[in-house]
């Protein structure tokens, strides 16, 4: 981590930030679709889709065809998710990205750069939580491809837990979805521990195993 250097965002990084946030947000679709490929209930839904077809059509040629429209589908619907939430954020927080993290008590967006690149990203906000007012929620978090794997990330989630320390809060928070394989394994190897899990969007959520992961790490409460 030498040649990195953990700094306040500036605005002269807002459109490589808000690249490096969509770039990692959109490729979790592909590890999501595999996801669900692996579930029995998708191999039971292709199945069915099959024999309905062979039994109505009697053509093979159509039976598969409908085979492969269901999983290009599949394929979108998690493109679609992950998306649809990456461009709700660009026109949310990640709009006036000074205005939303750096000038409200609690919040901060920081930056790792390295050779005057943007390599890094991570944001924190006061917890939305019910009683979560001396919680610090991380969000935000992504490292470009090409500097994954020389410590930026865990770099980042110290960053955030000096500072939730430094305001006197009682714990760190976050949520990951069940795709994000690399993130889920940082944030337990960081000593974050998972509290809960949910499906979202609810019924969607449940058929495609599209799991919420939440996270907390405790700090010492200061006397
Ligand atoms: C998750 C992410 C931030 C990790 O960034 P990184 O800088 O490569 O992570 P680090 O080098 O700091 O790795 C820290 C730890 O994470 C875990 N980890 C990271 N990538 C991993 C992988 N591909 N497989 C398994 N564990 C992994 C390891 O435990 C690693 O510690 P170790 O190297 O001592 O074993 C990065 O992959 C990313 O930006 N992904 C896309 C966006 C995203 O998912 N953001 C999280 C939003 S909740």
């Amino acid at each position: 981590m030498s040649d990195y250097q953990v700094r306040l965002y500036k605005d002269s990084d807002y459109e490589r930030v808000r690249e490096i946030f969509a770039d990692g947000m959109i490729e979790h679709t592909t590890k999501a679709f595999h996801t669900s490929l692996r579930l029995p209930r998708t191999w039971a839904f292709l199945l069915l889709t099959f024999l309905l077809l062979s039994w109505i059509t009697g053509s093979l040629l159509m039976s598969v065809l409908a085979v492969i429209i269901d999983v290009g589908l599949l394929f979108y619907i998690h493109k679609h998710i992950y998306t649809a939430y990456a461009n709700y954020c660009l026109k949310d927080d990640m709009l006036d990205i000074q205005k939303y993290y750096l000038q409200r008590d609690g919040c901060c967006f920081w930056v790792v750069e390295s050779s005057g690149e943007v390599a890094g990203m991570v944001a924190a906000v006061p917890s939305p939580n019910p009683g979560g007012e001396r919680q610090v929620e991380l969000k935000r978090l992504s490292v470009p491809r090409k500097h994954r794997g020389k410590g930026i990330a865990k770099a980042l989630c110290r960053t955030v837990i000096d500072h939730a320390r430094k305001r006197g809060c009682e714990a760190v928070v976050l949520e990951t979805s069940y795709p994000q394989v690399d993130a889920w394994k940082l944030y337990e190897k960081m000593g974050f521990k998972r509290t809960r899990s949910y499906f979202t969007p609810a019924l969607l959520g449940k058929l495609l195993f599209f799991r919420i992961l939440v996270y907390r790490y405790d700090l010492p409460v200061p006397r």
